[in-house]
């Protein structure tokens, strides 16, 4: 790991795009290799995140020299519903991100949801890329699990390629209808003029280590200057969710994207009146498989550092509003940070 990662936080990389293209598998992929790596307990879930470590992504890429190279800690993906009911959830998604993935079916192309995801990250001007996922089900398509594409590419006949080279300028084509330069990703030459598109599978694998690499590209190129952070800082984050839970009464699903934040800390929440002012009663991750005879499925934690997701408990906070902001505040800051939690409802 480079010296430098210290002070930069993982930058949040929200996967999204149209239902039943492939979403939560690409992320399962991601997760799963890692811990059949032999990684176990490296890769941290999160509430409504999974966290993956430099080390474990580099290893995925097949070149250990690349950990000196790159400098964020890992990365924090959030998955994002598909289904059309869900944009507001997507568009909270969209601007939390530092970093996106728009997943498009390559058999079946570009549909609504894939256009609204790509103009949520216009609007928010989000860096991202795009995978054309499902390469394995091209037809005759010879699969290679967790092969580069280009790698996997080269074993297949020329028929197959044609097919492929068809389906995929589809969705290049599309792209451009809306507005978007875009190539396959290994032909981009300047990530900032030109999108990258990564064809993959999420059930072989395929195309995976492609885009883990152009993701830390991305991250390298666009954000280090914005991913600077203060570990100390006062914890900045999101709603993603109010949800009630056995034993511990109404609780919310946080996104922290900026410093940290402690049980006992006075926290600001949004809501469509006054701004709700509590403290933190317990700050919660999910339980590790390993641990299912507890009875909850949450583990207290003392403290959490951005970017992370996590559960808080706390009194009064039934009226909190799913993608309000939630800033922690002392006596000297708390007015301000009510005014500043109101302006941003
Ligand atoms: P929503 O969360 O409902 O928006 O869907 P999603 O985008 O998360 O899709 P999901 O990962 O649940 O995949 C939908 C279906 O497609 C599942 O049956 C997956 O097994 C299948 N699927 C996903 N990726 C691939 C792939 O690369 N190849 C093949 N053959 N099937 C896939
Ligand atoms: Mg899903």
């Amino acid at each position: 790991m480079a010296e430098e990662n210290k002070n930069l936080r993982t930058p949040i990389v929200c996967v999204m795009g149209h239902v039943d293209h492939g979403k939560t598998t690409l992320l399962d992929q991601i997760r799963g290799t890692a811990i059949v790596k032999g990684e176990a307990g490296a890769i941290t879930q999160h509430i409504g995140a999974t966290e993956v470590p430099i080390d474990v992504i580099v290893e995925k890429c097949g070149d250990k020299r690349l950990a000196d190279k790159f400098i964020v800690p890992g990365l924090l993906f959030i998955d994002t519903p598909g289904h059309h009911a869900f944009t507001t959830l997507r568009s909270r998604g969209g601007s939390l991100a530092d970093l996106a993935i728009v997943v498009v079916d390559i058999n079946e192309g570009f549909k609504p949801q894939t256009i609204e995801s790509l103009n949520i990250l216009k609007r928010f001007k989000t860096p991202f890329i795009v995978v054309t996922n499902k390469i394995d089900r091209i037809l005759n398509w010879k699969s290679h699990p967790g092969e580069s594409f280009l790698s996997t590419y080269k074993k297949q006949t020329p028929e197959v390629q044609g097919i492929f080279e068809q389906k995929f300028y589809d969705v290049i084509g599309h792209l451009y209808e809306q507005g978007f330069s875009a190539d396959r990703f290994d032909r981009v030459t300047d990530f900032q003029k030109t999108l990258g598109v990564v064809p993959i599978s999420g059930l072989t694998g395929e195309g995976i280590p492609d885009v883990l690499m152009v993701l830390l590209g991305l991250a390298q190129r666009f954000l280090e200057s914005s991913l600077h952070y203060d570990v100390n800082g006062p914890g900045v984050g999101t709603v993603l969710e109010v949800k009630e839970e056995k034993g511990l009464g109404t609780t919310v699903d946080v996104i922290l994207y900026d410093g940290s934040l402690q049980k006992g800390d006075t926290i600001v929440i949004g809501c469509l009146g006054e701004p709700i002012v509590t403290k933190v009663r317990a700050l919660l991750k999910p339980r590790e498989l390993s641990e299912i005879r507890y009875e909850s499925k949450f583990q207290p934690i003392p403290k959490v550092t951005a970017a992370a997701g996590v559960k808080i408990s706390a009194p009064d906070i039934g009226d909190a509003l799913a993608g309000a902001p939630v800033i922690q505040a002392t006596p000297e800051t708390l007015d301000e940070v009510i005014e500043k939690v109101k302006s941003e409802i």
